[in-house]
């Protein structure tokens, strides 16, 4: 036993295992040249694991029951990661994703108006007709690249539903953000740890000029949006913070307007786009899952689309769904920072420290699912779901910041997939297992390629 091992078992909190690291650099190239190893590697230290990325001390957390408690329980023990530790990040600091304390909580109260179940199921017909049309059109290509083209999809939804907004040449300057977000994102760019956002790297120009495009799209749309003379009756999310007062006559400012945009334009389609993209790529390698799925379509949906009444009908759709989210979380891990010191499992985590909880490796994990790489729908009975330690499975993160989109996101999903699926079948064109590239979120490194055609 080691003497940090002997006063663990002592009671006394001590610093958690970890790699070692180079000096200066931590594990910062470990990391970079290897994220999804580098998250196995260190798992096999413990459930709790200390590295250093950029300079910065991080914790990686891998039971279910830290997670909960640094989620849930002990939430204020923890703040919201600012990205700007590295390089520096203006990605709508004053969005709600990034907002802290008074100012979070006013703004959530406000946004939540937009998430209730009734509005959620009045979107409904919105998601299937645009996934209808953009169905349609691919199956008049020879190849596509399905996750490009479902996130045209899924920006379409997400600014018809959430800001009443046609994006017909539009879509751009969305799609264009968020890649750049992503490719700021992307830990295998070394530049982002090290340098802050004034240099002009290739990636910080073009982050800065897809920011820059997105955010006149955006002063046009609410300029526009100021001047309808039905501002007042209008109940998308826009028109909603133009015109309700939240918790003490809250009212968003210009700023918190355009980055309230951003967060939702940006949070909203590329994580849903990402689900379907991974269940298309798992879907095209299990015909005998595709065909169960059509059975449940035929029996529920008869020869129709779906709308919300059937939604709690498709009971393998959700099944497939949410084994697919498992294996390939799009928010593949949240990240806080320790406000004070905290003992973790007779483990102490300094204040300042950042704590990382990997949904994307958690969801693995041979101690919660048996041959837990494989994409098994079927393990999610009842019974499974119930017995399932809460948060071993966790993709919509958990706790007073769990996301808000999540109802909206599980409604989409279940209508899109049978809308599009109904009317073409996927032949995989590119690498069955895709290299990750977990980003700001858990994108394919290259384009998942998929002729589509008409169901035989
Ligand atoms: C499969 C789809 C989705 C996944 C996996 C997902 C995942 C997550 C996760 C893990 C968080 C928590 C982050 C943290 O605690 O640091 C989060 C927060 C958030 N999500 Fe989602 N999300 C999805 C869809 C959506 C959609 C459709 C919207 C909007 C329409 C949305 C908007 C947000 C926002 C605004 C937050 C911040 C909430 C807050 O801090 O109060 N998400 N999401």
């Amino acid at each position: 036993m080691t003497t940090e091992e002997s006063s663990a078992a002592d009671g006394a909190a001590v610093a958690p295992p970890g790699p070692d690291g180079l000096p200066l650099l931590g594990n910062t190239l470990q990391l970079a040249r290897d994220p999804i190893g580098f998250f196995d590697r260190i798992a096999t230290y413990g459930d709790v694991v200390r590295y250093e990325v950029g300079g910065l001390p991080f914790t990686m957390v891998f039971h279910p029951e830290q997670v909960e408690r640094l989620l849930v329980t002990d939430s204020d023990l923890v703040r919201k990661f600012q990205f700007e530790a590295f390089g520096g990040n203006e990605f709508a600091p004053e969005g709600v994703l990034f907002t802290e304390g008074e100012q979070w909580s006013a703004q959530r109260t406000l946004l939540q108006n937009a998430f209730t179940l009734e509005r959620i199921e009045r979107y409904g017909e919105t998601m299937v007709g645009v996934a209808a049309e953009h169905a349609d059109r691919w199956a008049t290509s020879d190849e596509i690249a399905v996750n490009d083209r479902l996130s045209e999809l899924t920006v379409e939804i997400l600014a018809r539903t959430l800001f009443d907004l046609d994006v017909d040449g539009r879509g751009e300057a969305v799609t264009d953000v968020a890649n750049a977000i992503n490719e700021r994102g992307d830990p295998r760019s070394l530049s982002k740890f090290f340098l802050p956002s004034w240099v002009p790297t290739p990636s910080q120009r073009r982050y800065d000029r897809s920011v820059t495009a997105f955010e006149n799209l955006i002063d046009e749309v609410v300029s526009e949006r100021r001047g309808a003379d039905d501002l007042e009756e209008r109940d998308d999310l826009l028109s909603l913070l133009l015109v309700a007062d939240g918790p003490d006559g809250y009212r968003h400012s210009e700023r918190e307007l355009r980055d309230q945009l951003l967060t939702f334009l940006f949070a909203g389609h590329e994580t849903t786009s990402l689900a379907l993209t991974y269940t298309t790529l798992l879907l095209a390698q299990h015909p005998d899952v595709c065909e169960r799925l059509r059975r449940e379509w035929t029996d529920v949906l008869g020869g129709d689309d779906p709308t919300p009444a059937d939604v709690p009908n498709l009971v393998y759709t959700d099944r497939v769904l949410t084994e697919a989210v498992r294996l390939y979380p799009p928010a593949f891990a949240v990240f806080r920072t320790a406000v004070e010191d905290i003992d973790l499992d007779g483990y102490l985590i300094p204040e300042g420290t950042n704590v990382t909880l990997p949904q994307f490796r958690i969801h693995r994990d041979e101690r919660f699912y048996d041959d837990p790489t494989a994409f098994r729908p079927e393990r999610w009975t009842d019974e499974f779901g119930e017995e399932l330690p809460e948060y071993a499975y966790f993709p919509f993160g958990g706790g007073p910041r769990h996301c808000i989109g999540m109802r909206f996101a599980r409604m989409e999903l279940k209508l899109v997939l049978p809308t599009v699926l109904r009317r073409l079948e996927f032949d995989l064109l590119s690498d069955p297992e895709p290299e990750l590239a977990p980003g700001a979120t858990l994108q394919p490194a290259a384009d998942v390629r998929m002729r589509a055609r008409p169901p035989e």
